[in-house]
């Protein structure tokens, strides 16, 4: 039986909780945080989306950097979190994430089959290239992709299409990987060929038409194009 992504030329990743491990900012900074570490983990996760989305209806476009960090004064307000130099060495955590123990030696598989690795994602430019550098990961991936080339955010279906149009191949040609399930969703709606990567086991969205497959981690990536 054919692999569910067979025939790809380029695979095109998301990159906040799928390649960078956004949670370890706040573990990062338990030592400021203590208990709070994972419910403003959570919060300021759900904030920053819920701001890509309502900037995306409202036509008030900001940067990733900037939602990022008002969703961080909106969780720390929400959390009574007031210590001070937190909100600064939040955002230099964030910036430096950190790859998933999977992300790297999924690539290196990628790579050596001829495959093109890009990044798609939310991120603004500046933003993208330090998480790329300090994940050490800059040596595998060839494109880096954000949102600001079209000023609006994911699920819009003008960001998939970015991917299709800067990586000059065929939209069957283009694996797109996510663990976000919205995101994952909205690149099939899209029309593109599409990987989950439900790293924790959570529920189908119901958002329409299913990804192509649903992983558990990268390290089944490769089989799932048909890699040896
Ligand atoms: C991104 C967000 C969705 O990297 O994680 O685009």
């Amino acid at each position: 039986m054919a692999a569910p992504l067979a025939g790809l030329r380029a695979v095109v990743f998301d990159a906040y909780g799928t390649l960078f491990d956004v949670s370890s900012a706040a573990e990062r900074t338990r030592d400021l945080l203590g208990e709070k570490a994972a419910p403003l983990s959570e919060l300021w996760r759900q904030k920053q989306l819920q701001y890509t989305w309502l900037r995306a209806l409202m036509g008030k476009h900001a940067d990733f950097w900037q939602v990022t960090g008002d969703a961080l004064d909106y969780s720390l307000d929400a959390l009574r979190i007031a210590t001070p130099d937190l909100r600064r060495r939040l955002m230099e955590a964030y910036e430096r994430s950190g790859p998933y123990h999977d992300a790297r030696e999924a690539l290196i598989r990628l790579k050596a089959a001829h495959l093109k690795i890009a990044i798609l994602s939310n991120g603004a430019p500046r933003m993208l290239a330090v998480a790329v550098r300090s994940a050490g990961l800059d040596d595998l991936v060839d494109e880096i992709l954000s949102v600001e080339a079209v000023g609006i955010y994911k699920p819009h279906p003008s960001v998939y299409k970015l991917a299709v149009d800067r990586l000059a191949v065929w939209p069957a040609e283009l694996g797109f990987v996510s663990a976000n399930g919205w995101d994952a969703w909205g690149a099939k709606a899209a029309g593109l060929r599409v990987a989950w990567c439900n790293r924790s086991g959570l529920p189908r969205e119901r958002l329409g038409e299913p990804p192509d497959i649903e992983l558990t981690t990268l390290a089944d990536l490769p089989r799932a194009i048909g890699l040896p």
